[in-house]
């Protein structure tokens, strides 16, 4: 694909949605844009009420004009299909295209993304509503990228969504016998003797089938998929040098996985919307989007679904766009596609401090975003999201935000060059949405774990210290990376577990977190001692857990100390010895076994005697192959984890591409790094020769 075609520039603006305003605003949007250095807004994203206000009647002199206006203006458009959200009419009519949730209610419109990927009338009027926006619009000057839908997120439960399971589940399991034997539906009584008994999960009377549950997850996503690309193969059919993308919805429960997904589409594009630790989170979801975009991997298609109106069946030109295959798909560029100038916190929503935006909007650039986009262009002024900040704020052009959008606007036609090498990694940091969705069930031993934070912290103790991480799937390859850190993978086929082995033994070092390779691929517990998939690499057998209460802190003592030496920690160099400060493990425990591995530190103090832990090992190294495989079975602060890995800690965001260092400090006092002086909340992108100020 042709991209960045038009956008050898780096993107820059968000989404435009004009219908909300009378027309004699959209000649100020157009003027504004131009005096903030607008260059491509994504435009009718919800507006599909207002292109077909009854059913069969169009109305798009409204969009002809917008997109002749935007062109004018000498911006370009990534034109959305509005399938997020159907019409009222839509769903009165087809009142069997409501989502259902899990407790069997049927959904109402009167909010947003209100459908039900799997029921056939909406498929239908999806593609039939793509079809006809490419065909008005298919030679538009402004025409510049396709946005298909809006972050995919809805989950239906419905009697579709059951027989389109049901189609998926054969694909993937093959007999009923091997589906029974994949979710163990021996146990509780579930054995299925026809495919025609199993249905979504849905309310049931106590904990439902964990491998089911996960079944389902994987099911959702390949259908949303599907869904994405009929509508891609519309676009690319009468569109075919014009990119299409979808917007990816990222946090916990995203019910996509993003690999999948990445291999799909032209450009990864994700939404992001940091809230406690602004700086931190931005690294993570750019290096997420990063490590989707340069490793995806193609998934399976859930369900051929109805015929749509132009079957690829029946055409086999977009039928080769429209066909799944399975395996890696080349690597893709990424953008920022949409972010807010307010930071939502949960309780409330902030104003960014001043130079915030410019500041993250650089650190994914620097991370390898094309761009950076917003939500939205000019805020609402009613709706629901009336309060989520625009470029444009409710104050108008004459305020701190639109300065700082012009700002911004001005500084990223500077960092071209800064941005033309790849992003360099220092180490790479294992992610796997299915192991998140494992580690999601209901059941497990902690009702308090989080895949996602734990992740979270490996990759925040990095970028604490100056080391930009890759975020990979574990079946990456890993032979570039010096280390690999491995948190909570609690669901690891055996194909990555050898790919691990073969990281190792070729010389990496390895951190492996509590709860990684305990369960397979069906979420089943692996025997004869965790963590079943890298015993043997890791040199130990763990035989217990020991989930801790919050209040409940260990201490982990060098292991001499078991022989009356109570010496200090020595501050060696080496990874795996940490400073001189005694360390201690929250949250989880775990009765670890040495089976060829030593202790770099064990388990002491009052909260274990009496228990199995007392004196036995909490953090292990063992060598393998030409390389190191670290355990640490329990969760450390992010200082002692820094400590384990020998780092130090870092005061500014610092990432390399080539001969060129972004820096940006997110701090309220002055840094300097590498001779560079920042000022409080400065920011600087140098390319080696540079003099420095
Ligand atoms: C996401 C959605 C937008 C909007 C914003 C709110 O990015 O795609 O439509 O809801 O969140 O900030």
């Amino acid at each position: 694909m042709d991209w960045p075609g038009r956008f050898g520039a780096l993107c820059y603006g968000g989404d435009y949605n004009p219908e909300q305003w009378p027309q004699e605003v959209w000649k100020e949007d157009v003027a504004l844009m131009r005096r903030a250095g607008v260059n491509l807004v994504s435009v009718g994203v919800f507006s599909w009420a207002r292109l077909e206000p009854s059913p069969g009647v169009h109305d798009f002199g409204w969009l002809d004009d917008i997109l002749d206006l935007l062109h004018d203006g000498g911006i370009g458009v990534d034109l959305a299909t509005p399938t997020a959200s159907p019409p009222p009419w839509f769903g009165l009519a087809h009142p069997d295209a409501l989502t259902v949730t899990p407790d069997g209610v049927r959904l109402t419109h009167g909010s947003r993304d209100t459908y039900c990927v799997h029921a056939p009338a909406y498929r239908a009027a999806c593609v039939r509503v793509a079809r006809s926006l490419a065909e008005r619009y298919r030679d538009h000057p402004a025409l510049a990228m396709w946005h298909v839908h809006n972050e995919y997120g809805t989950a239906c439960h419905c009697e579709h969504a059951a027989s389109a399971f049901r189609t998926w589940l054969r694909a993937r399991h093959g007999t009923l016998d091997a589906l029974n034997d994949a979710w163990t539906t021996s146990f509780w009584s579930q054995h299925y003797s026809a495919w025609e008994q199993i249905t979504p999960p849905r309310a049931t009377q106590y904990l439902p089938n964990p491998s089911q549950v996960l079944d389902f997850r994987r099911f959702v996503s390949d259908a949303m998929l599907d869904h994405f690309r009929e509508q891609k193969a519309v676009l690319r059919e009468l569109t075919p040098g014009v990119p299409v993308t979808t917007n990816f919805v990222l946090g916990d429960w995203a019910p996509v996985n993003h690999r999948h997904w990445a291999a799909e589409v032209d450009l990864v594009a994700i939404d992001h919307y940091p809230s406690a630790d602004p700086p931190a989170e931005t690294a993570f979801a750019a290096d997420l989007a990063r490590g989707w975009a340069a490793n995806p991997e193609r998934g399976p298609a859930a369900d051929p679904g109805p015929a749509p109106e132009h079957s690829p069946a029946a055409d086999p030109s977009p039928a080769t766009e429209h066909a799944p295959e399975r395996g890696p798909a080349p690597g893709k560029p990424w953008l920022l596609m949409e972010q807010a100038v307010v930071t939502y916190t949960g309780p409330r929503m902030l104003a960014k401090r001043p130079g915030e935006i410019t500041r993250l909007s650089l650190s994914h650039i620097a991370r390898g975003s094309r761009g950076a986009m917003f939500f939205q262009w000019r805020a609402s002024r009613g709706g629901a999201e009336l309060w989520h900040g625009g470029m444009v704020p409710h104050a108008g052009p004459d305020s701190r935000i639109f300065r700082e959008i012009c700002d911004l606007g001005a500084l990223l036609p500077t960092l071209k060059d800064a941005c033309a090498a790849p992003v360099e990694a220092g180490a790479a940091v294992l992610w796997d949405a299915e192991a998140n969705w494992a580690l999601q069930s209901p059941g497990l031993p902690s009702t308090e774990l989080d895949y996602t934070e734990t992740v979270r912290q490996a990759h925040r103790v990095l970028y604490r210290h100056g080391v930009t991480a890759d975020l990979v799937h574990p079946s990456a390859d890993l032979s570039a990376y010096p280390l690999v850190l491995v948190p909570a993978l609690y669901l690891l086929a055996d194909a990555d577990a050898d790919n691990l082995r073969r990281y190792v033994s070729g010389g990496g070092t390895l951190v492996v977190s509590y709860l990684s390779g305990v369960a397979d691929e069906h979420a089943r517990v692996r025997l004869g001692g965790h963590p079943g998939a890298l015993r043997d690499l890791l040199g130990i057998r763990v035989e217990e857990f020991h989930p801790l209460p919050p209040d409940v802190v260990l201490t982990l003592s060098p292991p001499d100390v078991l022989d009356g030496d109570q010496g200090e920690w020595d501050d060696q160099e080496d990874r795996g010895h940490r400073g001189d400060r005694p360390e201690t493990g929250t949250f989880w425990s775990e009765h670890v076994h040495l089976e060829g591995a030593e202790a770099l530190a064990v388990y002491t103090g009052p909260h274990t005697s009496g228990t199995p832990l007392s004196g036995q090992p909490a953090i292990t190294r063992h060598p393998y192959g030409s390389g190191t495989a670290l355990y640490v079975s329990t969760r450390l602060s992010d200082t002692a984890y820094a400590h384990l890995l020998g780092l130090k800690p870092a005061p500014v965001e610092l990432v390399r591409r080539g001969e060129w260092l972004f820096a940006i400090n997110h701090s309220d006092e002055e840094h300097e790094v590498d001779g560079l002086r920042l000022p409080p909340g400065g920011f600087a992108v140098r390319a080696s020769g540079d003099p420095k100020p």
